[in-house]
């Protein structure tokens, strides 16, 4: 869409339609709804553990009972979905991430936790094995490498056994080729026709994830770095084309990743794709948001709107966000 050619000052003032609240309303070009929040939530073992995580304040991995009530508010806010994240002790982490296929590993029994009480909840959930694995890798490594089509064959089974648990949407974040069209195959094989895939399609090789790897035990368990199958942040058409893959394998929803610092990707994606698209506003941009929302150096109430609108405006259908809780209440009220 071209801007309209407007007539010169004093025809045109800008000004005009921000004169008044009324005014500024009818012109709005986008609105927040608690229906475009998908709130992430960190699971620990144990019964009524709330667990502080130092650097995301104000976020507490939970126990699973916890987790029910988390989600019970979800439910009473309106908040769509929850988002189910392990985190997972040095001790119980292997080579090829075993517990990420146990049935009842923590994500799994939160998920039937949920289920049973809580319908109306979406369940988003990882395919990934970053949270179970002793390098803290999403795939399994030969030496220094990777191996891509060995992993993809763990995450289907992973995608399986959540799914069977009474996961809705599987979201494979771990970046590996091909992934995305073996999981939609073995979940139509399976009879698990109706089960959403939001790909984390456009994820980038950040610095922006440290404290979710503080949140799920990862910190000090990653070896190197993810450059080998996640995103150069550089690379801008390289995202199109990894979205139109995962498209063309059967994603329903498209993720970017990180969020603010990636809106134009965002935006391009939206504009190019026009499918269902999501940011995720990922544990360094809450951090640094929380952190100086904590310090009074920024007011939260307007900043957390803000970024909001700045997803909204850029494109997304909704934003995957620690703040969502936060997000919902601050909507409610507008
Ligand atoms: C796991 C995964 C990560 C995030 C979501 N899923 C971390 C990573 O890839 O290292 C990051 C979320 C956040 O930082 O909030 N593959």
């Amino acid at each position: 869409m071209k801007t309209n050619p407007s007539p010169m000052f004093p025809a045109t003032r800008l000004r005009r339609n921000r004169k008044a609240d009324w005014s500024r309303r009818l012109v709005s070009e986008n609105a927040l709804s608690v229906n475009d929040l998908i709130w992430p939530l960190f699971l620990i073992e144990g019964k009524g553990k709330r667990e502080a995580i130092p650097s995301m304040p104000g976020v507490e991995r939970l126990s699973v009972d916890e987790a029910l009530r988390a989600a019970e508010e979800a439910a009473t806010l309106g908040i769509p979905v929850v988002a189910l994240f392990p985190h997972t002790s040095k001790d119980r982490r292997d080579a090829t991430g075993t517990l990420a296929l146990d049935a009842n590993n923590l994500v799994a029994q939160a998920t039937r936790a949920i289920k049973a009480e809580f319908p109306q909840v979406g369940i988003l959930c990882d395919a990934a094995l970053d949270p179970y694995t002793s390098h803290g890798h999403d795939g399994v490594m030969d030496g220094e490498r990777i191996l891509n089509d060995e992993t993809v064959e763990l995450l289907v089974q992973q995608s399986l056994m959540q799914v069977e648990a009474g996961c809705d949407i599987i979201a494979p974040s771990d970046m590996m080729d091909g992934r995305v069209g073996a999981i939609r195959s073995a979940l139509e094989k399976a009879g698990h026709t109706d089960t959403q895939i939001m790909s984390y399609a456009a994820k980038f090789a950040s610095a922006f994830y440290g404290p979710f790897r503080d949140a799920i035990g990862s910190t000090g368990v990653l070896k190197g770095d993810k450059r080998s199958y996640q995103m150069d942040p550089a690379n801008g058409d390289e995202a199109i084309r990894e979205v139109a893959l995962d498209i063309a394998e059967g994603a329903d929803m498209v993720m970017v990743k990180p969020g603010m610092p990636y809106l134009d990707v965002l935006a391009r994606v939206k504009q190019e794709f026009g499918l269902p698209t999501f940011a995720y506003q990922v544990s360094g941009e809450y951090a640094m948001l929380a952190g100086a929302i904590q310090n009074g150096w920024l007011d939260g109430d307007r900043v957390i709107l803000e970024t909001m609108m700045s997803f909204k405006r850029a494109g997304a259908d909704g934003v995957l966000t620690y703040f969502a809780p936060a997000a919902a209440r601050l909507i409610k009220a507008l």
